[in-house]
Order: structure tokens, then C-alpha cells, then sequence
């Protein structure tokens, strides 16, 4: 059967990774989360002090792009694929609420995402991929065969983020959760370069009153429609 590629952007915590999680197993196909390159990066130049919650040292972030490796290495146990900076998995790093609110600093930057669409890119060359993010159906793949755009309230991305991490033990509060939430989107949406908005042949997935299985079985018989006109 022909494989293609899924592309899915919307708002912070969307649910966008559990969604493509899901499709990426039921098809078979490789699932990449474009985030967690982003997180990775900011990561790095959390740990080298390049950023902090006042500065960000332009000319030192660029300067060490060249001395960040992401690869992503499949988990038999998650079932799904997890992120390595520079040789080490960052999975569980990436997803603090500080990296959270370094990211979007570093998502702006042009250097930064010149060298992830090149690597994004570079794994879709066979399609057979679900690939979610902010730019994946505007700017990565323009010509992905099936484009979702997610959203749902900002109080309600909050309130799951929060149960997430309050679930993995951080100690964080609903308002500095949803403050994340809402200026990430502020950034996002209004940066120069690859900006968050829909492609024009995107869907739009508002899940605020839906639930996750409720979710898949409507995306998935839009991915069946997709395959049977591709
Ligand atoms: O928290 P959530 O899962 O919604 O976000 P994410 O997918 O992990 O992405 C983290 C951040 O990376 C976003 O807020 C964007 O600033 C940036 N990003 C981007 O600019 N372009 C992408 N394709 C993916 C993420």
C-alpha cells in the first residue's frame, strides 16, 4: 500500500504526540516529535548556560549548533522512539517545565531552524511518517498528504499539562502552567520565521469535548480516505 506522510501542528499541548503516537502504531509508520528536537536544543543551552530566563546569548547558540547531535532511537518498551542529545536520551529532560519555558526563545531563531527542517526532512524522504509540530504541514512537508491542525481552550491544555507533570512528581502550579501554555502560543504564533498557523488544506481537530479514543477513530477514517485517494 502507498505510504504517506501526516502532518500534525496545533497550539501547545494539544495533544498532538499522543495522537500521532496512536497512528504512527496502528500504520506501522515511523513517528517523529519535531518538539523535542526544539526541547533538545533549548536543553543544551540550558545546561551551557547560554540561556536563562533573562538572556539568550544569540552569537553563543549558533556557534554551538555544530556541536549538538540529535538522533532518535527506537524503544521497544515505549513503543515509540526517544530523543538523544549528543548520545544521551533527553526523553524525560526535555518535558520540565523550565525547559518548556526556554523553547520557544529558541524556536525562533532561523540557525536553529534551518539545521531541524533539514534533519526533519531528511526522515520523511520514504514517507510512512507522522510528524508533529508547529511548521510540519506550513513549512517541512507543504506537500504531506494529509495535514491536521489540533486545538481545544487554553485552560484545558493547561489542566492536562498539569496532571502530567504533576504525575511525573514536578512541583508546579496550575498558573505557571497555564501561563507557559498561553505566552508559548504567543511566541509561536507571531515569530517571523515559520510561524504556527494552519496550512490552508489542514484540518482542524478541536479536542476540547473529545476524547482521546473518540479522537483517533474520527482521524483515523480520515487517514483511511487519504490512502485510498493517494
Ligand atoms: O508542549 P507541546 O507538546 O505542545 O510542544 P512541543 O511540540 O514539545 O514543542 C515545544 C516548542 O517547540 C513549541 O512551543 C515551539 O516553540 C517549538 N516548535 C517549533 O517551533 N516548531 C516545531 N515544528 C515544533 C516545536
Amino acid at each position: 500500500m502507498k505510504k504517506i506522510i501526516i502532518a500534525i501542528d496545533g497550539f501547545s499541548s494539544t495533544g498532538k504526540s499522543t495522537l500521532a503516537k496512536q497512528l504512527a502504531s496502528k500504520l506501522a509508520y515511523l513517528y517523529v516529535d519535531s518538539g523535542a528536537m526544539y526541547r533538545a536544543v533549548a536543553l543544551y543551552a540550558l545546561q551551557h548556560g547560554i540561556i536563562n530566563e533573562n538572556q539568550l546569548s544569540l552569537d553563543k547558540l549558533i556557534a554551538s549548533l555544530s556541536d549538538i547531535a540529535l538522533t532518535f532511537v527506537f524503544n521497544d518498551a515505549l513503543g515509540y522512539s526517544e530523543i538523544y542529545l549528543n548520545g544521551q536520551s533527553v526523553e524525560q529532560a526535555i518535558r520540565t517545565l523550565e525547559v518548556s519555558n526556554a523553547v520557544s526563545r529558541i524556536a525562533e531563531i532561523s540557525e536553529v531552524r534551518q539545521k531541524l527542517v533539514e534533519i526533519q526532512r531528511a526522515m520523511g524522504y520514504e514517507k510512512g511518517l507522522v510528524m508533529d509540530g508547529r511548521d510540519i504541514g506550513t513549512v517541512v512537508f507543504p506537500q504531506a498528504e494529509l495535514k491536521l491542525f489540533m486545538t481545544a481552550s487554553a485552560e484545558i491544555r493547561a489542566q492536562r499539562r498539569y496532571e502530567e507533570l504533576c504525575s511525573k512528581g514536578e512541583k508546579v502550579h496550575f498558573a505557571q502552567v497555564l501561563d507557559n501554555v498561553q505566552s508559548r502560543d504567543r511566541i509561536d504564533s507571531t515569530r517571523k520565521d515559520s510561524p504556527l498557523r494552519k496550512a490552508s488544506d489542514a484540518i482542524v481537530i478541536d479536542n476540547t469535548e473529545l476524547g482521546v479514543e473518540a479522537q483517533f477513530e474520527k482521524v483515523f477514517s480520515l487517514v483511511q480516505t487519504t490512502l485510498e485517494e493517494a
